[in-house]
């Protein structure tokens, strides 16, 4: 006899005979919330109750097993059931249970099959505890059942890198019992009838012994002090996977704790933050249009850039014309392409089938009608505008109609490029960011003409390229740049004030950058802020102090960093050391400019960097640059080295305060007015009682 019934909106129970199914159903991704949980602990212990079953096989409905807890729960108040005690009641069923996994079961959800009494993977399958990446560490037996099935190693791989890994690995590992093919109800219907059968053995994960190994435990602790010292929750890992040897109850107490220490902690929120952002990017009305199809692309310049970017597209799986003007040109850009593709073989990224494909796909040439064809056209020159206008007359000329026209640059007016055509819907700004194959922003400008399709194209284009693109209006640097472009005054300022520029980067790596702004400067060549400085010079405005006389000195010496041995930082060998004739340089120019220098605790000269940052950022949420707060986040953990776990500058923002941050900008105006000025903004907001966490919600 077949009988249904709905344990709540998300869980069900179908009785054929002996067996009794439970289906999870909680689109998109089967998180499970508090009435998956509820419904999961109600339905075991209904069933328990009848004893009518002799086997219960859970499943879930749509594309994935279940995705983990439910994320958006996080940081409000805890809700009944607990997910360790629905496992714990799932464990210590008398009738077994047994699961079936497809599509990704992750986190809170892996925990769940761990907990039954025989997990059964379908082809395609990929498990994985990703909680690190939030913060957290497994919070409901993950770091206790897995090494009982799978081993301390396996585990502690798998919780401190967050990626999932095959159904392949998983079923060598131990870590599920079975990999087959077909539909998840059909399989759960199967395999309950193995169990009853006798062909497929069950039990419960906690009555396995876990053989320690002190050693890797030792290892891995000493890695992250190394490695990751500013990270909370990959340490809480390892502490907990230890405590796998104890008794599983005991096991899972050293877990919750460190599960509820990681939930408090301000990087849990700056990953999640990270997290949603991430998605939030693109869920704006402009990304939602109707986007235009993409065939094939065409790339003008294969400098750094243009073959940055002709090799994400290759990547992608799509043709790509690169144009040059001269057959050196276009030979070093062919060669810096086959030189991406291959650095994505060694790091794992492609096989060598796939590499050749992608060379196959590219087609240099010297003819810019060859980009008649082309469906959409990347434009990666040199920063001229009248190279730029030149080329995009051209383009106007060549290209098919439908064709979309984007530039690369960094700074100049989309508009004013723009107008070289006689299309200037059909233009817009797809700012990468280098190397273009490896770092994941996109900067997608809206020009005053720009076609609401051209912009769904570029967020389609982002997507299909594996970036984050994010909407910006036009002004000179966009978000990104411009706000760099301000905070590095104050950079400057701390060093011609007092800080030495070893001490600045310290600091800000204690912060969590992964490099100091001027080792930065050393490896990227200081000869290209100095080229910049000297064709800007006549624009600067000289009631403004000049932030960075010492840095033009240095490059007057001709040190421009690693690349002639000298710059901030001498570099005989692999590790820097401060190069004391730029300090020498630097305490000259305090003396002829009159500065007395002052000292800089790390914790001010973090202030001031990320007030300036903040500053700049308000700025460009107030003039519309960016759309949100958000958008500004995602542009500077992913185009910027922003540390994740921040959140972002804005998320910054809100952790220190309107009121603070108005306190911290006044106290430093005294000694320089001009430059630090409070937004109107930041008033605003502070008057009104708001954070930006609120603005995000009212965009
Ligand atoms: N909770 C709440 N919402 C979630 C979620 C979760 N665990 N996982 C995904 N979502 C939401 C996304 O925000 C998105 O919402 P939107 O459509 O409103 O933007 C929607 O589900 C679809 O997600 P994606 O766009 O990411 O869909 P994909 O198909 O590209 O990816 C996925 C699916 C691989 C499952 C991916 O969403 C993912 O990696 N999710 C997070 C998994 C995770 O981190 N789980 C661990 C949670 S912590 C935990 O379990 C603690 C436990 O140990 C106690």
């Amino acid at each position: 006899m077949t009988t249904s019934s709905a344990v709540n909106a998300n869980i069900s129970i179908e009785q054929l005979g002996d067996i009794a199914l439970i289906c999870i159903d909680n689109p998109p991704v089967n998180a499970s919330g508090q009435l998956v949980r509820q419904g999961l602990l109600d339905a075991v212990t209904q069933l328990n109750s009848a004893a009518d079953a002799k086997v219960i096989a859970i499943y879930a409905a749509g594309r994935t097993f279940v995705a983990g807890a439910d994320i958006k729960e996080f940081g409000k108040p805890p809700l009944e059931p607990y997910l360790p005690d629905v496992f714990n009641a799932i464990e210590a069923s008398a009738i077994p249970v047994i699961s079936i996994l497809h599509g990704t079961a992750l986190g809170g959800g892996f925990e769940l099959a761990l907990s039954t009494h025989a997990r059964i993977g379908l082809k395609g399958l990929k498990v994985g505890l990703p909680e690190v990446n939030l913060g957290l560490l497994p919070g409901a037996g993950g770091t206790q059942r897995l090494p009982r099935l799978a081993g301390m190693g396996f585990t502690l791989d798998m919780a401190l890198s967050g990626k999932p890994v095959s159904a392949e690995a998983a079923l060598e590992a131990g870590a599920i019992d079975r990999l087959v093919e077909g539909d998840p109800r059909d399989v759960a219907l199967a395999m309950a009838q193995e169990v009853i059968d006798g062909t497929l053995a069950t039990r419960p994960t906690g009555s396995l012994q876990v053989a320690a190994d002190e050693t890797l435990l030792e290892e891995t602790a000493n890695k992250l002090r190394m490695k990751q010292p500013h990270l909370f929750s990959p340490h809480k890992i390892v502490e907990a996977v230890a405590a796998s040897t104890l008794p599983l109850a005991e096991g899972l107490k050293v877990e919750r704790a460190a599960f509820m220490d990681a939930m408090q902690t301000p990087q849990r929120g700056g990953l999640i933050h990270a997290f949603f952002g991430e998605r939030a990017v693109s869920n704006i009305p402009e990304a939602k249009g109707d986007a235009r199809d993409i065939a094939k692309v065409g790339i003008i310049g294969g400098g750094t850039m243009g073959s940055g970017i002709a090799t994400a597209c290759l990547l992608a799986g799509l043709p790509v014309r690169l144009i040059e003007v001269a057959q050196d040109g276009l030979d070093r850009g062919v060669a810096t392409i086959t030189k991406n593709l291959e650095g994505a073989v060694k790091r794992g990224k492609l096989t060598q089938a796939k590499k050749a494909a992608a060379l196959a796909a590219l087609e240099p040439s010297l003819a810019m009608e060859d980009l008649a064809d082309v469906d959409l056209v990347i434009e990666a020159v040199f920063e001229s505008m009248d190279v730029k206008r030149d080329i995009f007359g051209k383009l106007d000329t060549i290209c098919k109609d439908g064709a979309i026209l984007a530039s690369n640059t960094s700074y100049l007016d989309i508009n004013e490029i723009a107008a070289c055509t006689s299309r200037p819907g059909d233009v817009l700004g797809l700012h990468f960011f280098s190397p273009a194959h490896v770092m994941r922003l996109l900067e997608i400008v809206q020009g005053a003409e720009t076609a609401p399709e051209v912009l769904a194209t570029g967020f389609a284009f982002a997507k299909r390229l594996k970036k984050v693109g994010v909407l910006a209006q036009v002004c000179d640097g966009f978000i990104g740049n411009r706000i760099m472009n301000h905070y590095a005054k104050a950079v400057g300022y701390l060093v011609l004030d007092g800080a030495s520029p070893a001490e600045v980067d310290q600091a800000l790596e204690g912060f969590g950058l992964a490099m100091g702004p001027h080792k930065v400067g050393d490896l990227a060549g200081l000869d290209i802020g100095w080229a910049n400085r000297k064709r800007t010079a006549d624009q600067r405005d000289p009631a403004d102090r000049y932030a960075t006389p010492h840095a033009d000195r240095i490059c007057e010496q001709g040190w421009f960093g690693r690349k002639t041995g000298s710059g901030y930082y001498t570099y005989e060998d692999k590790h820097p050391k401060v190069n004391p004739e730029a300090i020498k340089i630097i305490e000259d120019l305090r003396s002829e400019l009159g500065i007395t220098p002052q000292d800089f605790s790390a914790e001010e000269i973090v202030d001031r960097y990320l007030t300036a940052m903040i500053v700049e950022s308000i700025r460009v949420i107030e003039d519309g640059t960016a759309k949100r707060p958000v958008d500004v986040d995602m542009v500077f953990l992913f185009g910027y080295g922003f540390p994740r776990f921040r959140g972002g500058p804005l998320h910054q923002a809100d952790q220190i305060g309107t009121k603070a941050l108005i306190k911290r900008i006044e106290g430093y105006a005294v000694e320089d007015a001009r430059y630090w000025q409070v937004p109107q903004l930041l008033r605003d907001m502070d008057a009104a009682g708001q954070t930006f966490a609120d603005l995000n919600k009212k965009a």
